[in-house]
């Protein structure tokens, strides 16, 4: 051992002390009061101040490093309450003639926390300073703090070898942590934010002292010298460590590798301190409580520590920091059987003959757990992209900041209505959230009936709206052989030619005669925009308009299911349904609108929402929240200012025109059909189709079907498909075209 750490602290006679203050910083007459320090000498002085003498063998570099840094975190964060330097570092003389660096500091108010009550709100209190100091430090540079102290725990294998205390094995365990801060995070850390630094008064912290080691080192190695004096403090190891982590990341959020080390680290600074302590032991005499207070706390944790296998000890931190990582910490045997078992087996099938487990999403591209990356053709939900930043920041931030029911004022979502709002044409002035598109529809439903005082539906042959009762009623597609709700007709959807205006008046008529027949009135008639369950229908403008009148004259309200073909698939607009020009009286949207994020809305005029309010209120609980309104605006902000409408109109014409090239030359493919960026291709026959969409997978690329009978191929990418993705699903296509066939 050498410098600071082996020559002994200052030593000063009170009268000297009092000289060195009346001289240096004109404080006559003042009361002098012991502080403890490790190195230095520390005085209280008229309980405002702290004379701060360093040890004879401090370097004048370091003592600047620490007043700039103070000076730093002052300017940087000035509500983070740490001690001011009153005027100059002087130069003064111990009793024993050494010559010592001298500072007058201001006394912060509170008691250090070590040796007092300490409860889980404390601990993350002192978490949260902790990390605020870190912050504050992030832009300050002093070329001292390239030292190397014995408290560094990268050097702690070189200390306890020295130290003489053994430990060997534990040594050994944590070589691969200390490692791996080489990549972390790093910069100059204050270092020892622990009990004794951190001052508090009446449950509340009031500041952070003693920036006497800091040093450039990861910023996880920082928290782990907080987070080791904390749990020094009680057994009540994990929850002082969740609260410890939960202050800490509500300033900055940790990385999943810095959290991985954490444990190993704390690990490393206990060991660090028995071995500084049985170093200094001997030396040291004098100072032997201050040195050896730490002794008997460190190694109880050590052991309770110490017996967790690293993974186990990562897992637990990982779980409580929130960084766990579901698709590596859980064992992925026997998947398919376990879902089977627990979730319900054939009433929630998988797709493909051989289930993929998907682990990760990037864009277009989405990655199965032995990294095989497939082309997305199918997924609309993650229109602009999966596991895109955008969004996974804001909902993120939201959610770390704010998220309640829509009962409360929010402008987040005040916005994002006012922003939907203004896509849509009049009159249709009013928006309702949910959290989902069956949602959307189940309170459409409500709004029709209470408007018309009606009770029956019409829908489309082979729709598809939603998931409840109701809908599923309302989905033609899922109804078993033989069932066919009394208060719901169907239309035929529109296939081929000679669609007019008058053909979807007439189509609704009929339903409509069909209902009254059987004593029942249509409150709404509800069709996807885009026909999507029903085949991928291209069905012209004129028909939709038929279809609004149709439903008007039999006294019903007709709505634009968009949850699917909406926001901005058909391009270069955002609703399929403007493309025929005539306002429906309801749309619902769901799906794409929070790329993932469940939200849904419903779209109508306030006369009809009036109507439902003079007898009921609307509240469901996860609609409308700050969160939800975060990933609203985040993908309409991407979608908006990248264009992606336009670029699906531009990408959905290449992708058809091949497909179409494609079928002219393959007997197995018939007509193909879509607006925007959406394909239906006819398919020989259903189990050509399952076939088809199985060699895909193998050839890299995930698809769908649909329609009546299974037998269209859909494709539905997100919409980010660029040119090559378009070339590389028809090279792939025809590839799985040739080995089926
Ligand atoms: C046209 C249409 N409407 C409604 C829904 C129901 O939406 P969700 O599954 O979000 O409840 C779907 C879902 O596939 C849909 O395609």
């Amino acid at each position: 051992m050498s410098g600071i750490f082996a020559e002994p602290a200052p030593k000063f006679a009170a009268d000297r002390l009092r000289a060195v203050l009346r001289e240096h910083w004109a404080l006559p007459d003042v009361e002098l009061g012991p502080l403890d320090s490790e190195r230095d000498l520390n005085v209280l002085v008229d309980g405002r101040y702290v004379l701060k003498i360093s040890n004879p063998a401090e370097s004048a570099e370091v003592v600047d490093m620490e007043t700039r840094a103070l000076e730093h975190v002052r300017t940087a964060d000035p509500g983070l309450p740490v001690p001011a330097t009153i005027g100059a570092v002087v130069r003064t003389t111990d009793d024993a003639g050494r010559e010592c660096l001298t500072r007058l500091i201001t006394l912060l108010p509170g008691q250090p926390l070590e040796g007092g009550p300490l409860d889980a709100d404390l601990a993350a209190q002192v978490g949260a300073i902790a990390s605020r100091v870190s912050v504050a430090l992030q832009g300050f540079f002093h070329p001292a703090a390239g030292r190397s102290l014995l408290w560094d725990i990268r050097r702690m294998p070189e200390v306890v070898a020295s130290s003489g205390i053994g430990m060997a094995e534990l040594v050994d365990r944590v070589r691969p942590a200390l490692a791996a801060t080489a990549m972390l995070p790093s910069g100059i850390q204050h270092a020892d934010v622990t009990l004794t630094n951190v001052l508090a008064a009446d449950g509340v912290v009031t500041g952070v002292i003693d920036f006497g080691d800091m040093q450039h080192t990861a910023r996880v190695v920082d928290l782990a010298a907080t987070l080791t004096s904390v749990l020094r403090r009680s057994d009540d190891l994990w929850r002082l460590t969740e609260a410890v982590l939960r202050g800490y990341q509500r300033q900055q959020l940790l990385s999943t590798a810095e959290v991985a080390v954490l444990g190993e680290l704390v690990i490393a600074r206990l060991l660090t301190t028995l071995a500084v302590s049985a170093m200094r032991r001997g030396a040291h005499a004098d100072n032997l409580r201050y040195i050896t207070q730490y002794d008997s706390t460190s190694s109880r944790v050590l052991e309770l520590l110490g017996a967790l296998p690293p993974d186990d000890l990562a897992d637990r931190l990982s779980r409580l920091a929130g960084t766990r990582d579901l698709t590596n910490a859980i064992a992925p045997t026997s998947l398919p059987a376990r879902r089977a078992e627990a979730m319900g087996g054939p009433l929630s099938p998988l797709f493909y003959r051989q289930p993929l487990e998907l682990v990760r999403g990037e864009g277009p591209w989405l990655f199965a757990r032995d990294n095989t990356r497939y082309l997305d053709a199918y997924n609309n939900v993650a229109v602009i992209g999966h596991a895109h930043p955008t969004v996974t920041r804001a909902v993120g931030q939201q959610l770390a900041s704010l998220n309640t029911h829509s009962r409360y004022l929010h402008a987040g979502i005040v916005d994002l209505a006012e922003r939907i709002l203004a896509t849509m044409p009049a009159p249709l002035d009013t928006i309702l959230f949910t959290t989902s598109g069956t949602e959307a529809n189940e309170l459409a439903w409500r709004l029709a009936t209470e408007y018309t005082g009606a009770t029956a539906a019409v829908i489309a042959e082979h729709a598809y709206h939603g998931a409840s009762k109701w809908l599923a009623d309302l989905s033609s597609n899922e109804w078993p052989a033989g069932y066919r709700p009394a208060h719901v007709a169907t239309f035929a959807a529109p296939r081929g030619d000679g669609l007019t205006e008058t053909v979807g008046a007439q189509r609704i008529s009929l339903a409509d005669r069909a209902l009254r027949a059987a004593g029942e009135r249509p409150a709404l008639v509800l069709a996807d925009s885009q026909f999507t369950s029903e085949g991928i229908l291209d069905v012209p403008g004129d028909f939709v308009v038929g279809l609004v009148n149709g439903a008007h004259a039999a006294g019903a309200l007709y709505l634009a299911d968009e949850v699917q073909s909406g926001y901005g698939r058909s391009g270069p607009q955002l609703w399929r349904f403007l493309l025929a020009g005539v306002p429906p009286d309801l749309v619902t949207l769901g799906k794409p609108m929070g790329a993932g994020y469940p939200i849904g809305a419903v779209v109508t005029r306030r006369e009809i929402a009036d109507v439902l309010a003079s007898r009921y209120e609307y509240f469901s609980t996860f609609a409308a929240t700050p969160a939800a309104a975060a990933a609203g605006h985040a993908v309409l902000d991407v979608l908006t200012l990248t264009d992606l409408p336009a670029q699906a109109v531009e990408m959905g014409e290449l992708l058809r025109n091949g497909l179409r090239d494609l079928a002219s030359q393959q007997p197995l493919l018939g007509e193909v059909r879509g607006t925007g960026l959406l394909a239906g291709v006819d398919v020989a026959s259903r189990e050509a189709a399952k076939a088809l969409v199985s060699e895909l997978v193998n050839h890299g690329v995930l698809a769908g079907t649909t329609g009546p009978r299974g037998d269209v191929l859909k494709v539905r990418p997100p919409l980010v498909w660029e040119k090559r993705h378009v070339t590389l699903f028809l090279d792939r296509l025809r590839r799985a075209l040739d080995a089926a066939t």
